[in-house]
């Protein structure tokens, strides 16, 4: 298992006055379930892109499972990123067994057999709840929710050990998050993940995480349990914060 860290981690968008990240030192452990929160603007997002390679810092260094990811391109970096705008790619069907389809194609790429991709893939759609009556349609076709479960689908078939969530259950219903919640948080165990998780959802949060980081204006103010991070000493922004849902 492996973990990943952030050593006074800069990044400044061009045109700004300040930077969206500063982060003199995050670790995730091997095997944490970190939630991120904080306020819209924070630098949640710009955070997760720093750790997946889509965006180079203007200072620090950044690792994952122990070595310097700094140069290492986006496709090379051993984790998977789950987006908040989800990035399915629109031209393909949720999941064709012959061809390329948004949940076959990490594994087509990887050479897995159509056996091996079938039932890989079933395999992950009931455990986020995917019906398989919608694999022949395309992104645009789905509701929110649906392509929600898609994307999350997407991430977890490579067997990958490391995934950065950005708000994935954001447009489920409070029957299906819940149960969404239960999942992800036992795929992680079951793969022996790392995961990173932003959400704006203190429940989210409190039945996931581990530890929770709490970002403002681009740094990490606190990391605690909930429990912690909730209790009648605790700082009140902190408290307030995460007591949305
Ligand atoms: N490509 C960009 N160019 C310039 N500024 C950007 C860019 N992307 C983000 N920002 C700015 O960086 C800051 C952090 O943005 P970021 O998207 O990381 O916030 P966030 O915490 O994910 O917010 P939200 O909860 O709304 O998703 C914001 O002030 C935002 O306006
Ligand atoms: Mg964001």
């Amino acid at each position: 298992m492996s973990g990943i860290r952030a050593l006074h981690l800069k990044l400044q968008y061009s045109g700004t006055e300040t930077p969206a990240v500063n982060i003199s030192d995050l670790t995730v452990e091997p095997g944490e379930f970190m939630a991120i929160m904080g306020e819209s603007g924070s630098g949640k997002t710009s955070l997760l892109r720093l750790i997946a390679g889509l965006e180079n810092p203007d200072e620090g260094d950044i690792y994952i499972g122990g070595e310097w990811m700094n140069n290492t391109p986006v496709g090379r970096r051993p984790v998977q990123m789950i987006f908040q705008s989800l990035a399915l790619w629109p031209h393909l069907k949720v999941m064709d067994e012959r061809g390329y389809s948004n949940l076959s194609f990490p594994l087509k790429v990887r050479r897995w057999t159509q056996a091996q991709i079938v039932d890989r893939v079933r395999g992950v759609s009931n455990r986020v709840g995917l019906k398989e009556e919608l694999y022949s349609r395309r992104p645009n076709e789905l509701s929110g929710g649906e392509r929600q479960r898609v994307a999350l689908a997407r991430a977890m078939v490579t067997e990958s050990k490391m995934f950065l969530m950005d708000e994935p259950l954001s447009s489920l219903d409070p029957i299906s998050r819940p149960k969404m919640r239960t999942e992800i948080r036992r795929l992680h165990d079951e793969l022996g993940a790392t995961t990173v998780y932003v959400t704006h959802n203190g429940v989210d949060a409190r039945d996931m995480a581990d530890r929770i980081a709490v970002m403002q204006n681009g740094r990490i103010i606190r990391v605690g349990t909930y429990a912690d991070l909730t209790s009648a000493t605790a700082d009140p922004y902190v408290r307030l914060l995460l007591s949305s849902f």
